[in-house]
């Protein structure tokens, strides 16, 4: 006879709305699995009369979310509300103390108050549990708990958002406008409520802070991790890694280097050879180097409805069975203290697009920086003839280090042939 597992879920958007859904449509199948029969019990949202495409009737509700951690028939909280702040902390943290397994998507929550939440779960001697709010349906976290534990790791990085996939695909295939497509996306449900959060590299960065935090076993600190969006890759940007034989993709890189670990968020020129630069559209990946294991490489859906709530089932399920991990792999108490690397430490490669006057002393002019500075460039190329009017000139440097390039790019700027700011992009190798 399988035992009951009561569930409470706090958001019915489209998480919400997906978890109901697997629970309904699996229900024999997970019991099976888990040895518990799964039953939401009580639900919240802010409208209770809204069409949700599902049923909730004969299900309590609540207007506050927080009294599920009081409601004796809730034996699991699922929060899926969203924001670090606000209901989503109060929930979780309400429920942790009352000592009930919290599962949430809630990547925003985890990368700010991640240690906090972790510290209240083993105290009060209970889970809290968050695949899905890492690469939606992949599941990279129990991957990298779990699957990945017999290894030190000194690489994890991936294309961590599905909004910024989309975009940059659909600008490459079809030359669209930026602001149509990332309509499309809100549309389809990718995008976050406040879509900056996808475009300018924030929700990437709340992801990679926990990956990193599971990687190498150090408190999550998403105050450390540099952000950079995607609102200024143009079209022109796209058309010229091209034919450098390259592709831009928003990348999370979090890497172990002899002085700590660099956690950084941007857009990246990756060759067209690699996996990485062949996942396309809403889907996400992730590539973990272990030493033992080498590379291992996740791809799947990271956004909507289906894939987000099948992560959500998956801690479901995990905590019917009684499974239990610490948080992030390791307990509070044996976290390292590693320090963090400033982007400006970072050696790469860059690519570099220069908007000027097309007039006689420019390229010597920005030739004297970089050799100031001592960049050493690999190639130049100027787009368009158009004399005293602007033109293009793009440059990829070798490697150098970051502080040295942006140092030159500020001198060019200030040049009175330069017409715009000069733009940049790293070039990964991976
Ligand atoms: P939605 O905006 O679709 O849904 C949010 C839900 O929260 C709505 O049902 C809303 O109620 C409810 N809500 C808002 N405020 C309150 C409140 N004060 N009290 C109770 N309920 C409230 O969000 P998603 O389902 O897309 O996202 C949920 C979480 O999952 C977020 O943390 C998000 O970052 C994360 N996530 C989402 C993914 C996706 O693809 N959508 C992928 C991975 C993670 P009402 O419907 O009545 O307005
Ligand atoms: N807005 C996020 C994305 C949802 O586009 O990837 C998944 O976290």
């Amino acid at each position: 006879m399988s035992t009951i597992v009561k569930i409470g879920i706090a958001g019915l958007g489209t998480v919400g709305v997906g978890v109901l859904k697997i629970i309904e449509t699996h229900r024999d199948l997970l019991e099976a699995r888990s040895g518990a029969r799964l039953v939401v019990t009580a639900v919240s949202g802010r409208d209770r009369a809204k069409d949700r495409g599902v049923s909730i009737d004969g299900l309590t509700w609540y207007d506050d979310a927080r009294a599920l951690a009081d409601d004796p028939e809730v034996d699991i909280v699922l929060e899926l509300i969203g924001g670090s702040e606000g209901i989503a902390r109060d929930l979780c943290m309400k429920s942790l103390r009352a000592g009930k397994p919290v599962v949430t998507a809630n990547k925003a929550l985890l990368a700010i108050h991640g240690s906090e939440l972790a510290t209240l779960a083993e105290d009060n001697n209970t889970s809290l549990a968050y695949e899905a709010a890492v690469a939606g349906g992949i599941p990279i976290v129990k991957a990298l708990r779990e699957g990945l534990t017999g290894n030190a790791i000194s690489r994890v990085y991936g294309i961590l958002n599905g909004t910024c996939n989309y975009i940059l695909t659909e600008m490459e295939e079809t030359g669209g406008e930026f602001d149509a497509i990332l309509q499309d996306a809100q549309e389809l449900g990718y995008a976050e409520t406040d879509p900056s959060f996808d475009i300018d590299g924030v929700d990437a960065a709340h992801k990679l802070a926990i990956l990193t935090s599971l990687a190498f076993g150090t408190p999550v600190d998403f105050d450390s991790v540099y952000v950079e969006g995607i609102r200024n890759v143009t079209a022109a940007d796209i058309t010229a890694a091209t034919e450098l034989g390259y592709r831009i993709k928003l990348l999370g890189v979090a890497r172990r280097t002899d002085k700590g670990i660099e956690q950084r968020v941007h857009p990246c020129m990756v060759l067209r050879d690699t996996t990485i630069a062949n996942v396309s559209n809403v889907f996400n990946a992730v590539v973990v180097e272990g030493d033992f294991v080498d590379d291992t490489i996740y791809v799947g859906r990271g956004a909507g409805e289906g894939p987000t709530a099948s992560a959500v089932v998956a801690d479901i399920v995990d905590i019917a069975l009684g499974r239990h991990t610490p948080t992030f792999g390791v307990p509070m108490a044996r976290m390292s203290d590693i320090p963090k690397v400033s982007v400006d430490d970072h050696i790469g490669c860059y690519y570099v697009c220069l908007t000027v006057y097309d007039r006689s002393g420019v390229i010597a002019d920005v030739a004297a920086v970089f050799r100031d500075e001592n960049i050493s460039i690999e190639s130049l190329l100027q787009r368009g003839r158009s004399r005293q009017e602007a033109v293009s000139v793009i440059l990829v440097t070798h490697q150098v280090q970051e502080a040295a390039l942006v140092r030159a790019l500020e001198k060019i700027e200030k040049f009175t042939h330069s017409v715009a700011k000069p733009r940049m992009i790293r070039i990964v190798s991976l």
